[in-house]
């Protein structure tokens, strides 16, 4: 547990935890959710951005998964500078975490916000309208928006029950503030698993009330959550899987006598190989740029970190097994691909139907592999490297609207 703060400040009478130790199951990333990169920063990093565009000091504590303390550290420090930050490890529930952070609360703390490091792009303001309300009404305070949808209960064989009143339904977000004493002793008395803080206090028998809250402070659940908040934060509307889409992908890599050759998925002994963090096979990573182009997620560079240690001299399944998943994430399935490799060798076409089963097992679609060389011009043409082009057709798992269908 480390804390920096400068010695001269006044200590902070408000304290926001930011609970960020949950596994993100729904989303389905291999890091835990609050450390999934959005738009080039962790969400637990964007989410800390708000909290320290808040009016008021306060003491921030971040309730982190044990093995990612460091990390937020990081995180903490690149955001807060020489502001207060505590990083505590977290629990097997949400409220578990809650009370890791409670436990570390500066004695001058009076109002105390807990904050999902999920809804990453909380606006400050809606922070500081938390911290007002707390103090002006004394007790809990959440933002919430209205309810659009019409509800139903449904019994567990799908069949209807009713339809809920949606005028008394608010949708509840964080971050939800509470005057100190309320919540620490509402929290040791909690039994139930409750899904946030408002129904601790609430069972404790205490008022909290529902103030506006913000549609930026949605919660990141699902990979549809994580896209339109990348989308939200590039300034572009997000990629919505309703009809087929292409993207066109390139990639080089220059030959390297002291590796062996992955060209198109497969091994080819005795050819000189490319060099690159992986294997440098440009056929698979032209392809796997194609498709999420297509899919409109970006490209290798930004999906294949090179600091991955999963991609250290992977071979082309990797990337196609875990572009493959993403673009099933996004909501599309691979209709075909092109690609087209450039250079001198190795000769593609003994092998060609080889590469092309292979490569259309990957993906579970169609892959046609196509070959040539430059007339000797350029650098394809003197044998420096090996260049390959892509294009591929991604189509949605669902057409949305029956007349965009392009099935029978
Ligand atoms: N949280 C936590 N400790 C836990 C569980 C959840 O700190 N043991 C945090 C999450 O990191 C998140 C917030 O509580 O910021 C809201 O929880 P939720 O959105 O459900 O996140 P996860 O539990 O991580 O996701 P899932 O339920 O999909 O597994
Ligand atoms: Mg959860």
């Amino acid at each position: 547990m480390t804390e920096t703060r400068s010695t001269d400040a006044p200590a902070p009478r408000v304290a926001v935890i930011v609970v960020a130790a949950g596994s993100g199951s729904r989303l389905g990333h291999e890091l835990p959710k609050a450390f999934v990169p959005l738009a080039g920063s962790a969400l637990l990093e964007r989410a800390l951005i708000s909290v320290f565009g808040m009016r008021d000091p306060a003491q921030v504590i971040v309730v982190a998964p044990n093995g990612h303390l460091d990390a937020a550290r990081a995180m903490a420090a690149r955001v807060a500078g020489d502001a207060s930050v505590l990083v505590v490890a977290g629990g097997a529930t949400r409220q578990e975490s809650v009370n890791r952070g409670l436990a570390v609360l500066r004695p001058e703390v009076r109002t105390v916000l807990v904050h999902d490091a999920a809804r990453a792009l909380t606006p400050a303001a809606l922070c500081d309208a938390v911290v007002d309300a707390v103090r002006s009404t004394g007790h809990g305070i959440v933002p919430g928006l209205p309810v659009v949808d019409t509800i139903k209960s449904v019994s567990s064989l799908g069949l209807i029950d009713g339809t809920v009143n949606r005028a008394q339904l608010s949708a509840v977000q964080t971050p939800q503030g509470f005057p100190r004493d309320m919540l620490v002793a509402a929290a040791a008395a909690a039994t139930d698993e409750a899904t946030d803080d408002a129904s601790v206090v609430a069972a404790a028998g205490h008022p909290v009330s529902v103030i506006a809250g913000d549609p930026l402070a949605f919660k990141i659940t699902t990979p549809w959550d994580l896209r339109r908040a990348e989308s939200l934060l590039l300034g572009s509307a997000p990629t919505i899987a309703a009809a087929p889409r292409v993207g066109t992908g390139m990639d080089v890599h220059a030959f390297d006598a002291a590796s062996e050759l992955w060209l198109a998925g497969l091994y080819w002994p005795g050819e000189r190989g490319l060099s690159g963090h992986s294997d440098g096979d440009a056929a698979v990573h032209a392809i796997c740029d194609a498709l999420l182009s297509a899919a409109g997620l970006g490209d290798i560079g930004g999906v294949f970190g090179t600091s991955d240690p999963r991609f250290d001299g992977a071979h082309g399944d990797v990337f196609l097994a875990e572009t493959l998943r993403l673009v099933a994430a996004a909501g599309f399935r691979v209709g075909n691909v092109a690609v087209q490799i450039i250079g001198n060798r190795p000769k593609l076409s003994p092998r060609r139907s080889e590469a092309e089963a292979l490569l259309s097992a990957l993906l579970r679609a169609p892959v046609n592999v196509s070959a040539t060389t430059t007339d000797a011009l350029g650098f394809t043409g003197r044998g420096e490297g090996v260049a390959a082009v892509a294009t591929a057709l991604v189509l949605p798992e669902r057409p949305a609207n029956p007349d965009l269908s392009w099935e029978a």
